[in-house]
């Protein structure tokens, strides 16, 4: 059949000879795990873009499009951990077993580029954050501080609300991951690149912006329960 204008246009026969073949795949499993992993490097790309955009926007002080951005990435993520929850049902760890001796060893996520990238490019939020915070004589704990209906900095607060929201969903994927990985293969057998559930968890407890989470706690250093 010939090509179709919408082929064409995806290049679609290019990024499906990427796929495995029917007859070639270990078991069924294995169409959904390349599948997904091919999806998220998509995936990443398009949070890349946004991040780019988001830092933009708050380069030229358009407050508001930065965090309606932020929630359209970290709904991105949303749809990552969906995949690997998928994957905890789809895969059967034994099937897991036979994928894996063909994967190659140190073929691991750990080392996309793109991954890495969309952690750079979220950190890279945070310094616009603070000097934004800055020019207004604000600090965290000051804003958290703040009535909703009766501040001057609303914007500001939608904002840290939506960089919350955007760290959550990432560490909400990697809760999901850490699942995937102990469901398929165990909390002590070594990942591709060497890591265990350790490595990983030691990675979640990294947040995007630690501050952020931290200051949360200042706003209770007084606090007493009344009598
Ligand atoms: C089904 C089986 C999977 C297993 C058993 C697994 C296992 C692991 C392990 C053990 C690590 C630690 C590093 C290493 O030694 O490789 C790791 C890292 C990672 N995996 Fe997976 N993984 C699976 C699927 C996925 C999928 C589907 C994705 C993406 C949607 C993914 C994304 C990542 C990322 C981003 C890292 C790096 C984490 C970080 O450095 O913060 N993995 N994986």
């Amino acid at each position: 059949m010939a090509e179709t204008a919408y082929e064409r246009y995806l290049s679609a026969d290019k990024m499906l000879s990427f796929q495995k073949k029917e007859e070639d795949l270990i078991c069924d499993g294995e169409r959904d795990f390349q599948g997904v992993q091919q999806e998220a490097e998509f995936i990443w790309t398009r949070i890349n873009l946004m991040l780019k955009r988001i830092n933009e926007k708050l380069q030229a002080s358009d407050v508001w499009e930065a965090v309606d951005l932020l929630g359209q990435a970290a709904n991105l993520w949303g749809g990552l951990t969906q995949k690997s929850q998928e994957l905890l049902m789809r895969l059967w760890p034994n099937d897991f077993l036979k994928i894996r001796k063909i994967i190659g060893e140190g073929a691991s996520t750990a080392d996309s580029p793109r991954y890495h990238e969309s952690e750079r490019l979220a950190r890279s939020l945070w310094p616009l954050f603070e000097k934004r915070l800055a020019k207004y004589s604000l600090t965290i704990p000051k804003l958290l501080q703040e009535e909703p209906d009766d501040t001057g900095h609303h914007d500001m607060q939608a904002l840290l609300k939506a960089m919350m929201w955007y760290d959550y969903r990432v560490q909400e994927f990697a809760i999901a991951h850490l699942y995937l990985v102990f469901g398929v293969i165990g909390d002590r057998t070594a990942g591709l690149k060497g890591g265990t559930t350790d490595f990983l968890i030691n990675r979640y407890n990294s947040y995007l912006f630690p501050k952020l989470w931290d200051s949360i706690n200042s706003l209770y250093v007084d606090f007493k329960p009344s009598q």
